[in-house]
């Protein structure tokens, strides 16, 4: 593929996002507490993760490692980000959650694999292909220190959050209850805004298009996702705090 193809598959794949965006403000995703009858055949929530989330770490690392020679040592550190978040997400988070005998629609499976080969593609391709050459000074520029602390911010709001509610899920017999603690004080859904940030994190610190287009395809996708969570949780809680946002503390 030329540079300039690359250019404009990624600018169609941002308009997509936009348009996915726009759907899911109207449709909720029908997975978690948001599965619902009508999306065809269902698959176990936990196959469903692994198969979903995998593809990330396959595809990106095929496409990094295909490299016009090496890749360059301050690509490595991008590898590794990328690499720890996806081992993380797609081999430990889904035998954390429990579970058991939940399902979700193969539809959504099928859709986050194409979105995760997609996405991997475009990322992997960007460090090894279609980007600059990331020579040492990049690790000396303050994008790179500023977007190093965002992603690590963010991955530690993710996974801290995710880690109450999974908690919560172990001592409330399978229920859902009212989370609590960290930054549950200020919105409903922390671990979404952790993995926004995070991902605008990358993309400051790679300063890359592809990237971005992954932080703006992550925004597209939780924001709505939080948006139904939060009206799920006033609607179910009567005593759910007022003063809670859905997922920007503050804002939104
Ligand atoms: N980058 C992206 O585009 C993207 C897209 C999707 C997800 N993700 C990430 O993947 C992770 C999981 O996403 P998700 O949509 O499954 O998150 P979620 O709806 O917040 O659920 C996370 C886990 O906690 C359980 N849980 C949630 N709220 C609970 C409560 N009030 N009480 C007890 N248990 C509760 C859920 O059980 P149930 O499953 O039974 O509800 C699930 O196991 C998050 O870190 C998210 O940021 C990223």
């Amino acid at each position: 593929m030329t540079a300039r193809s690359y250019q404009i598959l990624l600018a169609a794949w941002i308009v997509f996002g936009l348009v996915i965006f726009i759907i899911l403000l109207f449709v909720s995703a029908p997975y978690g507490r948001h599965t619902r009858k009508g999306w065809g055949p269902k698959i176990p929530n936990r196959l469903g993760w692994i198969f979903m989330e995998l593809p990330s770490l396959l595809v990106f690392t095929w496409f990094f490692l295909s490299a016009r020679g090496k890749p360059e040592p301050v690509s490595w550190i991008f590898f590794i980000l990328w690499v720890a978040h996806y081992t993380h997400r797609s081999l430990l988070f889904p035998f954390m959650t429990k579970t058991r005998g939940k399902k979700m629609p193969l539809l959504i499976v099928l859709f986050a694999v194409f979105f995760n080969m997609v996405n991997g593609y475009f990322n992997g391709s960007y460090f090894s292909v279609f980007g600059p050459h990331y020579t040492t000074e990049w690790l000396t520029a303050p994008r790179f220190i500023s977007g190093t602390i965002i992603f690590i911010a963010g991955a530690w709001i993710n996974i801290s959050s995710d880690q109450k509610l999974l908690r919560l899920r172990r001592i409330s017999d399978g229920e859902y209850r009212i989370p609590g603690g960290g930054l549950f004080k200020y919105v409903s859904c922390p671990n979404f805004f952790g993995e926004i940030v995070q991902w605008t994190g990358f993309a400051v610190l790679t300063w890359s298009p592809a990237a971005l287009a992954f932080a703006l395809w992550t925004f597209f996708n939780l924001v709505p996702r939080a948006l139904d969570h939060h009206r799920w949780y006033r609607k179910k809680f009567t005593d759910y705090p007022e003063e809670r946002k859905a997922v920007i503390p503050g804002v939104l």
